[in-house]
């Protein structure tokens, strides 16, 4: 299991102890989540923060982007040190084309689908990208409750992947902990992303361990 720790949910007065404490973890890539206050209700942070977590990331920027107009911004973000760039299928209106540009600017292509969103979306897109990214809850905040229908949502886009012979790993995002998390991977998760569970918890590197375990 791939673990995406977002750092949504770090000490952003610590922010480079808490990415530190990642890199010295069993964590796999560090989830950035960027909103703009306009595709979610919430403003996170930007571009100089996302440089600054890669100055001191030695994983992979998975970074989320939760915002309208995400074309404006690809190779800003890349250029900030995003590995994986994942775009909401919401928020794309030439989807395709997003993918593309992601590609060519070399970094991994990942789709997001929103709760309310079927997997259906994606069969035309699943053979071109590299991630899907389901949303187990409302993307916005973190710390919110699991949405169980993401569990299904996962099983049905692990038989589109088996059935189109596509590469696109699932990786799944809101409400992951020890329960929901064993869920997902008994579904046929690949990734998961955890805030609340991993930053609230006395010994982050223990829990995100156990997550990586499941
Ligand atoms: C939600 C973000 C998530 C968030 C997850 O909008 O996309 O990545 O940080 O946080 P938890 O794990 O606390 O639900
Ligand atoms: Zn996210």
């Amino acid at each position: 299991m791939i673990i995406a720790p977002s750092v949504l949910s770090a000490d952003f007065g610590n922010l480079q102890r808490d990415v530190e404490m990642l890199n010295n973890s069993t964590a796999d890539w560090i989830h950035v989540d960027i909103m703009d206050g306009v595709f979610v209700p919430n403003i996170s942070f930007g571009l100089p923060v996302t440089s600054a977590i890669n100055k001191s990331a030695k994983k992979p920027l998975d970074v989320h982007l939760m915002i309208v107009n995400p074309d404006k911004y690809l190779k800003a973000f890349r250029d900030a040190g995003a590995e994986i760039i994942t775009v909401h299928y919401e928020a794309c209106i030439h989807l395709h084309r997003t993918i593309q540009e992601i590609k060519e600017l070399g970094a991994k292509a990942g789709v997001a689908i929103n709760p309310h969103t079927p997997v259906s979306v994606l069969e035309n897109i699943i053979k071109d990208i590299d991630l899907v990214l389901i949303m187990s809850v409302n993307p916005g905040f973190g710390g919110q409750k699991f949405i169980s229908q993401a569990i299904q949502k996962v099983a049905d886009v692990k038989t589109m992947i088996l059935n189109t012979g596509s590469s696109a790993l699932i990786e799944v995002d809101g409400g992951v902990n020890d329960i929901t998390g064993k869920l997902l991977a008994d579904a046929g998760a690949d990734a998961l992303v955890a805030g609340n569970f991993v930053f609230s918890a006395s010994n982050p590197k223990d829990v995100i361990a156990e997550l990586k375990n499941l």
